[in-house]
């Protein structure tokens, strides 16, 4: 019996973890599993262990408003040591590269437990961008004892840091999740969303954005919004709807600058299986997220990344994801080309993932019994 533990705690990790604890939990007879979430986020959180039917054993409700990295790693860290040795854990999973990702790699680390990192060996190999996750994944890396890295170029990088041991390319479990989502879609009727979204107008072209990167705050974040307003205001034919992440630092200039136009739906973060109904109704993406930029190519739809580095360069080499950066006028200039230009639109537009194909979780578990 393997006493598994998995440690998360924001909005990505738990849609990211979510299809591999099922995948556990359906051999209770190899696989002790024990939840633990930190609740660096909460509604965020509560959203998708909802939609995933996921409790948890050990929730730490760290979150509060405008939290600090210093908060955060401090009082995970508090509350995680008591948990380790009331579970004694044989593995902890952790995914990505927040900082819930980081401390929990490191508690396993200080009480000598073996750590498996999943999504490990992106990066953009700039330390401040993004910022904090491209060392928190790097650290987290360096930490762990397995490491399932969803692509080549992932285990490449892992490889040039003189990690050899223990890598594994699986895919990323995004996609594993985006099918049991799609699964459950299907069961539903369209009736449903159509009426929750009923205040869009879905005969223009739909621009679906999210936003919430700690390196773009301030002026850059400005500027994104900015190119919003713009957009909307050139282009007519266009509905922009923006879910607006709960960060403050995001909700302030989004409000400001984008509120009270009618052509701009500053709605509410949405639950994971509405986003994922609005990303396939949608005609292009405009986001600095990378689970979206992940998911975007499976539900063919052209991703603009309005970051100035990404470490997701497999949709960026595929053609279905274009960096934009930050810049008002490129953002502006690429999501025109897209409206306007039906051959480039169709060049991105197509339906092909490099990043997983909905089996990663299957072969983590085969992976780990395999002994
Ligand atoms: C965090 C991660 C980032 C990840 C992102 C996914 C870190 C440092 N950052 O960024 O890597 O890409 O999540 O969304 O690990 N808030 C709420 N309710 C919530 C969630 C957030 O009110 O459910 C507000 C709170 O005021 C909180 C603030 O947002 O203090 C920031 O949350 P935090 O987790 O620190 O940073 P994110 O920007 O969400
Ligand atoms: N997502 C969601 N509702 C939203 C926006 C995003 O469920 O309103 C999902 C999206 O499908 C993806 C994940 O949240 O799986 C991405 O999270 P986020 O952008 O917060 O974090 P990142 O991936 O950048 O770390």
């Amino acid at each position: 019996m393997m006493k598994v533990l998995f440690v998360f705690g924001t909005r990505p990790e738990a849609i990211k973890m979510a299809p591999l604890i099922k995948e556990f939990q359906k051999y209770p007879d190899k696989f002790e599993t024990t939840i633990c979430v930190t609740a660096q986020h909460r509604q965020l959180l509560d959203q998708v262990l909802d939609f995933f039917d996921i409790k948890p054993d050990y929730d730490f409700n760290i979150m509060k408003k405008n939290q600090t990295l210093f908060d955060i790693t401090v009082s995970i860290l508090d509350k995680i040591h008591k948990t380790l040795n009331e579970v004694k854990p044989d593995i902890i999973f952790v995914q990505g590269d927040t900082t819930t990702t980081f401390v929990g790699a490191l508690s396993g680390y200080y009480k000598k437990i073996k750590v498996a990192h999943l999504e490990a060996g992106l990066r953009s190999g700039n330390k401040y961008s993004p910022f904090p996750e491209e060392i928190n994944r790097t650290l987290a890396g360096h930490l762990s004892n397995y490491h399932f890295a969803p692509t080549k170029n992932a285990k490449e990088n892992l490889l040039k840091e003189g990690i050899k041991e223990n890598i594994f390319v699986v895919g990323n479990t995004v996609v594993d999740a985006l099918f049991l989502g799609l699964d459950i879609l299907k069961e539903e009727t369209e009736g449903k969303y159509i009426d929750y979204f009923k205040f869009i107008d879905f005969s223009k072209k739909i621009i679906l954005v999210t936003g919430h990167r700690r390196e773009s705050f301030g002026t850059p974040f400005e500027n994104i919004c900015y190119s919003l307003r713009e957009l909307a205001n050139e282009h007519k034919d266009i509905e922009i709807v923006y879910p607006v992440h709960l960060n403050p630092n995001v909700q302030e200039p989004v409000m400001r600058i984008l509120k009270n136009k009618s052509n701009i739906h500053l709605i509410e973060p949405l639950e994971y299986p509405y986003f994922l109904w609005l990303m396939n109704k949608c005609y292009l993406i405009l986001t600095d997220s990378g689970g979206i930029q992940e998911e975007a190519p499976s539900l063919g739809k052209p991703a603009l990344v309005m970051r100035e580095v990404t470490e997701r360069m497999e949709g960026i080499e595929l053609g279905t994801s274009k960096l934009v950066g930050t810049n008002k006028e490129k953002i502006i200039k690429e999501t025109s080309l897209l409206l306007t230009n039906k051959e480039e639109y169709r060049r991105m537009a197509k339906r092909s993932n490099p990043y997983g194909d909905g089996k990663t979780s299957k072969r983590i578990i085969k992976i780990l019994t395999r002994d």
